[in-house]
Parts: C-alpha cells; structure tokens; sequence
C-alpha cells in the first residue's frame, strides 16, 4: 500500500470576511479554520503534509508554525491547479495525494478514509454532494452509465450544466504521479482566467482512466466558510455535534443550542450543563458536577459532586468534590480547593489554597494565600497581598474564624483556631486560638444635634 501525502489548499483571499486576519484564521470553537484541517490531516496517519498558504501567508504560518507539516507559499493566487503545481516538488512519485481546502473544517474522518479507499481502486476517487442550491460548485457530468466525465465551474457552465445537483466538493484522491503529469498539462483557458485543478478529471478520462466518486450526504461536511454568516452557521453545526456527544455519553445538556465548547471536556457519570455554559481549553468535571447557567470554565478540573452555581468564572483551577461555587464567583489561575469547600457570590480567589470545609461566602478578595480547614472567612473579607510593588503571602491555619470586614495585611499568618473579631486590619501574626482585635473602642454622644441648612442655602 502506498503512502499518504494530504496537500491543504489556504491561499486563498477571503475578501468576503472583510477581515484584516486571513480567512483561516478565524475561529470555529475557538480553533482556527485551518488547525481544524490540520487536525484532521494528521489524524489519518499521512508520511507528510503540505500547506499551502499565500495571501497573509506569513501571519498564517507564523501562529500555527507549532504543526508538523511543511509549508509551501504560492505567492500569486492563480487557481486551485496552480496552488497544488507548488506543493509538487516536494512530493514523492508513489504516494497518493489527498487534496484538502484550509477553510472546510468539518469533513469528517471516516468520510475522508471511504474517499482514500476508492482511489485506491483506480487511481483517482473525488468526493461529491448532492446539494439542494448547487449554486456555485463545479458540476460533476457523468455518462448516461453514471461514470464521472469532467468537472464544470460555475461560471463555465452552460444553462444545462447547471442544472446538474451534483456539486464538486473540492475534495480528491489521486496518485502523484498522475497528478504530476496531469496538472503539467493545466492551462487557464476558462471564464476566470484561472488553473482549475478540476480539469485533471477530463485528462484522466481522456488517458483511459476511471475517475472513481464518494457522494457525501451531509452537505455540512464538505461547506467552506467564505463570510461570517458562512461561520456562525458552522460554529452551530459543530457544537451540536460536540452536544450529541456528550448526550450520548451520559451528560444532560439542558439545550444543545445554548451550549459552547471551545476546547476539550470530559465529563464523568451523571453531570449536567445548564444553557450558556462555555467551556476553554481542557475542562475535567468528575461524576454528579452540576454547571449552573453562563457559567464559564477554562482549563480547570472539578471533582465529583460539586456544584458550579450560576455566572461563576473559574480559569486554571482545580476544585474537590462536593464544593460549591458561586453563583458569580471568580476563580482565577492557581486556585486549589480541597473538598467541600464553600465559595459564595461576589468572591474573588487567586493563587490561593483551600483547605477541607472552609468557607469564603461573601464579597471577599483572597489572594495569594493558604487556608487551612474548616477555616470560616466572614463576608468583605480582604487579603492585602500587595504593596505596590511585591505580593505578599497569607497564611490562615485550620479553624480559624476571620470576622467580617477584616482586612489582612501580608505577609501575615493567623494561627489555629484563633479568632478575628469583625472590622479588624491585622498587621502582624496572630498566635493560636487567640482573639485579635484591632477596633477603635465605640463610644457615643448623647443628645446628638445633627447639623442643619440655613434657609438661604435651600
Ligand atoms: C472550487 C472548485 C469547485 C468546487 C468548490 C467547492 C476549482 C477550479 N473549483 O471552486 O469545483 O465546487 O471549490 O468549494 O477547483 N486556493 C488556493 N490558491 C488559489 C486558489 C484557491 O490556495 O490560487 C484555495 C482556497 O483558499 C480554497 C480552495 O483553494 O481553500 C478553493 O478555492 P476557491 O476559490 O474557494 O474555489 P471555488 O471557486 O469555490
Ligand atoms: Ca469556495
């Protein structure tokens, strides 16, 4: 069996995006267009794979230079023949060559895998779609034996031609050195002045060859993304499928439509996702992990039981089971919470631990800090971890009780069980199951006259 090279076409303009960013760059569930080619490419095991990029081509290959393919610049936009004629020298006579388009993301695998199998048979396999508009495709035009005979454009094709609702899907299979020989031979003598790679098919069937076909039923699969309406629309389809999934694994998903997942979530038994979740990077929720409505997680892992209350925002953390979280709490990087610990509305955490049962319930900044257990931090509580210049670290060991209002100027450390009586500002370390306080005694004035506005003022 002879080797697998996948050619990406991504040089195109992309004029209708009226976007300063090239066209494959933009995001589908916050990958770019052409990564999600990529993805797929390198996923059917191909010796090599070749890019080939052009208009903004530099900003394309520099923020995805990270891949293991090679790329080719084709530095005018001549036509799809022309684009593939670049990647040529660097591909080997007895490979197959699967061509692909940088801004069709959603081709599925086993679909691109039926495609490389029927080339197989004679030499050259193209994916067609049958298409309720065909507008705008090359036209497959097959003998009355339904065997493949050329592949018209659009705007080559006469009134007849396009009635055909067989579309070209851009997609095809081919030995290199048929491609090599044939593409040789591409002229542009078309309407649009270009080198259509679509003409190779008519050389094929005039040297004898079978041109083999794979008709895609989803038309979805083989849509390239030319505006933003083009993506939104394909945003949605993706995310449904990414729903679908994760339904059919076991995870209720409140509504499919109201659900973002831009990275990678895997979810034990029995979770739940309210409407507006969104989920960033790699997402890990244990069994029973209840996400509350707008909710957004990115790269954070939840064990099993919690509960993520609604609006919570929590980013690189990592969080026990049986917590509960929000709703409009803030989690930021660094966050480490043990299990069953208790993070109320309005609470901000940052590089901070948490021990077993502690509780952070209201309007508290806790930065840069260590809590033990059971350890009950009162509503307003402050952790003064800056001074302008360098953060400062916070210690509170395990039961301690900080009253309301308490702000802690660190570094500090409170010790065990020690209390903090409300409204303090502590500034040095606290000793062991002492009270702290640091209150201007309350006095009162009897008889108090509150002052008045003279009559000229009103
Ligand atoms: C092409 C096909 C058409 C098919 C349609 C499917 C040809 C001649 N026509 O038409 O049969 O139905 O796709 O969408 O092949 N590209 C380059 N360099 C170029 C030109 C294009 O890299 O010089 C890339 C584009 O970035 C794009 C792909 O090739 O990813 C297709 O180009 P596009 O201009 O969209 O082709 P269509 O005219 O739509
Ligand atoms: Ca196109």
């Amino acid at each position: 069996m002879s080797n697998l090279e996948v050619v990406i076409l991504a040089a195109g303009q992309g004029t209708r995006m009226r976007s300063s960013l090239p066209k494959v760059l933009h995001t589908l569930s916050g990958k770019p267009l052409l990564q999600h080619v990529i993805d797929t490419a390198l996923k059917l095991n191909a010796t090599k794979t070749h890019v080939v990029y052009g208009h903004g081509g530099e900003m394309v290959k520099e923020s995805l230079a990270y891949n293991d393919v090679s790329w080719v610049i084709q530095e005018q936009q001549l036509g799809t023949g022309h684009a593939v004629a670049q990647s040529l020298p660097n591909i080997d006579d007895a490979s197959n060559v699967l061509i692909l388009y940088g801004d069709v993301p959603l081709t599925k695998l086993e679909t691109l895998n039926r495609l490389i199998d029927a080339g197989r048979d004679t030499g050259i396999a193209l994916l067609t779609v049958r298409l309720k508009d065909p507008y705008g495709y090359g036209r497959i035009v097959r003998s009355e034996s339904g065997a493949v005979k050329r592949i018209v454009e659009q705007k080559d094709a006469d009134d007849k031609t396009r009635l055909i609702n067989e579309g070209n899907s851009g997609m095809l299979v081919v030995k290199a050195k048929l491609l090599k020989q044939w593409v040789e031979r591409l002229d542009n003598n078309n309407v649009q002045g270009e080198f259509y790679l679509t003409d190779i098919i008519e050389m094929a069937v005039n040297d004898g060859i079978d041109v083999n076909s794979v008709i895609c039923d989803d038309e979805d699969e083989v849509l390239g993304v030319n505006d933003r309406k083009q993506l939104a629309y394909l945003e949605r389809v993706h995310q449904q499928r990414i729903a679908d999934e994760l339904m059919v694994q076991g995870v209720t998903v409140r509504d499919p439509h109201r659900l973002d997942i831009r990275g990678e979530l895997v979810a034990g038994k029995d979770v739940e996702l309210d409407v507006g979740v969104i989920i960033k990077g790699k997402v890990i929720l244990g069994d029973n992990v209840k996400i509350g409505a707008n909710s957004i997680l990115i790269d954070s892992e939840v064990g099993s039981g919690t509960e993520v209350l609604p609006m919570s925002l929590v980013e690189q953390s990592v969080i026990g089971s049986h917590c509960v979280i929000g709703p409009y709490a803030r989690l930021r990087p660094d966050t480490v919470l043990d299990n069953n610990v208790r993070i109320g509305n309005f609470v901000e955490i940052k590089k901070s631990d948490i021990g077993h049962g502690s509780k952070v319930n209201h309007l508290s900044y806790i930065g840069d800090s260590e809590i033990g257990k059971d350890v009950n931090v009162g509503a307003g509580t402050i952790t003064c971890n800056y001074d302008g210049a360098h953060k400062h670290k916070t210690v509170i060991k395990d039961n301690a009780f900080i009253g309301s209002d308490t702000q802690l100027v660190a570094p500090v450390t409170i010790g065990k069980g020690a209390t903090i009586a409300a409204g303090s500002t502590i500034t040095r370390d606290v000793f062991d199951n002492n009270l702290t306080l640091t209150r201007v005694k309350q006095k009162s004035i009897e008889n108090w006259q509150r002052p008045t506005k003279d009559k000229k003022d009103q």
